[in-house]
């Protein structure tokens, strides 16, 4: 009973702390015009926060495979993958451990900037729309993309133009949504939340088209049966490439060491020729769901 009240005002006294940080602060923000020098100097640091925390929250959608996907250990449910692989060596060189948080793909940003995580790994593309809303890494991977199709559809599609006069499904929020609905203007196409999602509406010939990663393709082939790599360049034209998402520095936070401290690991890894061997593992990883 004793200690229950002990941690009762231990807690009562951690929430007072917030209170007063969150108060003091916020007060700063509104006198900054007045005070930069000050409200400066009472910015937190990004990397400090995470290392005081001692967890990094990575942000994931996990119906990626290889990128990320969700298998079982030890009886117990866990995302793994090459975004994994790498978020585990950027928190290692942190000194802290990684919380895994599995979400839309289109809900990651806002996950982001809502402080709900600390990084998006994601085989998220840095592309322009993006980088006004959140920061960036280096580039730790670069992929293309493909178009997947139902086996005996491998040359449907010779030209982007071909896409038009198809039923096209992409996964929502991604480059290659912006690419199809966009770029091509095909405003029709399926967008649906989740990849297995869209490999099923294939099957099911409710769609004939997918574009996504290489990587992403190849494994799904395996998992799907009757889908296949289609014969066409289409889909390379938009990037798929992959960094880590920040959220952007404010007046209130200073992610510049944060960002640095990830892209050491990311050169570290690259230097150690890891990055290859990682996206080995998780292709292996990811076959071997299907075998068993
Ligand atoms: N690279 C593409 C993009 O950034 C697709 C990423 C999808 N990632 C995922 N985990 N489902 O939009």
């Amino acid at each position: 009973m004793k200690l229950k009240k002990l941690l009762a005002t231990g807690l009562a006294a951690v929430m007072v702390m917030g209170l007063v940080g969150c108060s003091s602060s916020s007060k700063s923000s509104s006198a900054s015009a007045s005070s930069a020098a000050s409200s400066s100097t009472e910015k937190v640091d990004k990397l400090e926060e995470v290392k005081e925390a001692g967890v990094l929250r990575m942000g994931t959608s996990a119906d990626y495979a290889p990128y990320e996907f969700h298998t079982v250990i030890d009886g117990k449910d866990t995302i793994v993958g090459f975004d994994t692989t790498i978020v585990e060596e950027v928190a290692k060189d942190m000194g802290v451990k990684v919380e895994y948080t599995d979400m839309d793909f289109d809900g990651l940003l806002g996950a982001l900037n809502a402080d709900k995580v600390d990084v998006v790994l994601a085989c998220m593309t840095p592309d322009e729309t993006r980088k006004k809303s959140v920061d960036f890494s280096e580039l730790y991977y670069e992929d293309s993309n493909v178009c997947i199709v139902r086996k005996g559809d491998e040359d449907i599609v010779k030209s982007a133009d071909d896409l038009k006069d198809l039923k096209v499904g992409v996964q929502s929020g991604t480059t290659q949504a912006g690419y199809v609905t966009e770029d091509l203007g095909i405003t029709e196409a399926k967008q649906l939340k989740r990849v297995p999602d869209l490999m099923l509406e294939l099957q099911n010939k409710n769609i004939d088209v997918i574009v996504t990663g290489r990587n992403v393709a190849q494994i799904n082939i395996g998992q799907y049966d009757g889908l296949v790599i289609g014969n066409t360049e289409v889909g390379q034209e938009v990037a798929e490439t992959s960094a880590v998402a920040v959220k952007k520095a404010d007046d209130k936070v200073d992610n510049t060491a944060f960002i640095e401290s990830i892209n050491k690991t990311i050169k570290r890894l690259q230097d150690e020729g890891k990055i290859d061997e990682y996206m080995q593992d998780a292709l292996k990883l990811a076959d071997k769901q299907e075998e068993e």
